[in-house]
């Protein structure tokens, strides 16, 4: 019964999640352009710093925007922020009956470090939390005070921490720890900067006093980093379920590669959307980083044979790939699974007969040779030749003997 409850419970958190990122990085998609499309024109009431016309849904708009505020402050006002909390919510319930309770198949990998569920989830925790503490220092500081500057550190420092996690933790925990990093870097900016900053603002307003210019300057700041890493985090979370990002031990540069190719997909709508002419190096930018990635991601993980195991002298047939598969695969890959926590074979994937095998030939290779993914955190002891024996069988064009 647990294991499909946790199945049906992340379903359902992964489904909120992703309903709760769409409104949230919907409407700031929505809002980053609306703000670029608004123009000045004459005749504008006092306070109005541009308008724009806008048609949707059989309707048109007319929409104004307040450089500070309004003279008064309508009855109702609209806020924008459970769209974001609700993503980190779900995201971090998500984080727990993923990654938590399934530490042992998801975040340990023995071979880096023997850490108990309970440590491996702390230690993910705690880069959450030291992760915002010292961004949001960061932007304090006087370094703060250039986005460029920020930009770079950035741009090492979230490369750095999947390194570091990558020692100690599985390749994917490490991966989807960073982008959670990012994403809880992004709420706080909401929760702790922007939201109460513009509440501030609203509470001189009401009282008739000019409001202090430093918290939008602020609250600007944070804006500018959430929109330019709104495509990096989105990248980061659905690779979770591609190990050619994650498994690669050279992760971490993979994760550099998608801050830079994000950030400049982002930089082309942020100009188009401003009405003037785009140019043409964020795309370029983005074709060599995806690259460059996918030339990282082909160096197999598995280093070249310096001395032969007894698997290596093998001759690589159906046969005996399907002792390496029963031995080290079939607990999970079975029709029937006898590993806690796993009420069917993973993803669908049954490795029982020979036409398994063979119709998940390539998926096998890249699971085992190329990526080392599977079998995770190598619960079930595969040995390098074995992880060969079972390449050079699929390199043959995967023969039915
Ligand atoms: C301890 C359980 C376990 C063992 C042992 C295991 N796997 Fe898996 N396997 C999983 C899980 C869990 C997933 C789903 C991963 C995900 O959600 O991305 C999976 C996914 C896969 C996939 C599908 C990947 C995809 O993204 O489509 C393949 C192929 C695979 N495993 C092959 C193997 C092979 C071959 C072995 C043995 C060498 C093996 N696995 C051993 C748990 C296991």
């Amino acid at each position: 019964m647990t294991p499909i409850l946790l199945d049906w419970s992340a379903l359902a958190l992964r489904w909120l999640h992703l309903i709760a990122g769409i409104a949230w990085i919907g409407s700031s998609f929505y809002f980053m352009a609306l703000d670029a499309s608004l123009k000045k024109r004459a005749g504008l009431p006092e306070g109005v710093s541009g308008e724009t016309w806008q048609v949707h849904g059989g309707g048109f708009y007319r929409m104004w925007k307040y450089g500070v505020a309004p003279p008064e402050m309508p009855a109702e006002l609209t806020w924008f922020k459970w769209e974001a909390y609700t993503t980190l919510l779900s995201g971090l319930a998500l984080l727990v009956v993923v990654y938590y309770l399934g530490a042992e198949l998801y975040m340990i990998d023995p071979a880096k470090a023997e850490l108990g569920p309970w440590t491996a989830a702390a230690i993910g925790l705690a880069v959450l939390v030291l992760g915002w503490v010292a961004y949001d220092m960061l932007c304090k500081s006087p370094l703060g005070n250039d986005q460029r500057t920020l930009a770079l550190i950035g741009l090492v420092a979230f490369p750095l921490v999947c390194l570091a996690l990558d020692q100690v933790l599985t390749g994917r925990a490490a991966f989807l720890h960073v982008g959670a990093l990012i994403g809880t870097i992004m709420v706080a900016n909401v929760a702790m900067i922007i939201i109460p900053n513009q509440k501030k603002v609203v509470a001189s307003l009401l009282a008739h006093a000019a409001p202090d210019p430093a918290l939008g300057a602020q609250a600007k700041q944070r804006s500018v980093h959430n929109n330019y890493l709104t495509l990096p985090v989105l990248f980061i979370m659905i690779s979770n379920h591609y190990p050619q990002t994650f498994a690669s031990p050279f992760n971490w540069l993979i994760l550099a590669l998608v801050l830079v190719i994000g950030a400049s997909i982002r930089h082309y709508f942020n100009i188009m959307h401003a009405g003037t002419k785009p140019p043409w190096w964020p795309w370029a930018v983005a074709a060599l980083g995806f690259i460059v990635a996918i030339w990282i991601a082909s160096f197999p993980a598995t280093p070249p044979p310096l001395v032969d195991t007894a698997a290596d002298e093998r001759p690589a047939t159906l046969a005996a790939v399907e002792e390496i598969v029963q031995g080290r695969c079939i607990m999970c890959h079975g029709q029937e699974t006898h590993w806690p926590g796993l009420a069917h074979a993973p993803k669908g994937v049954v490795l029982e007969t020979p036409r398994d095998l063979r119709i998940h030939a390539a998926a096998i290779r890249d699971q085992v040779y190329q990526t080392h993914a599977m079998p995770p955190g190598n619960v079930s002891m595969i040995e390098d030749g074995e992880r060969r024996l079972i390449a050079r069988w699929v390199d043959a064009g995967a023969p039915p003997e």
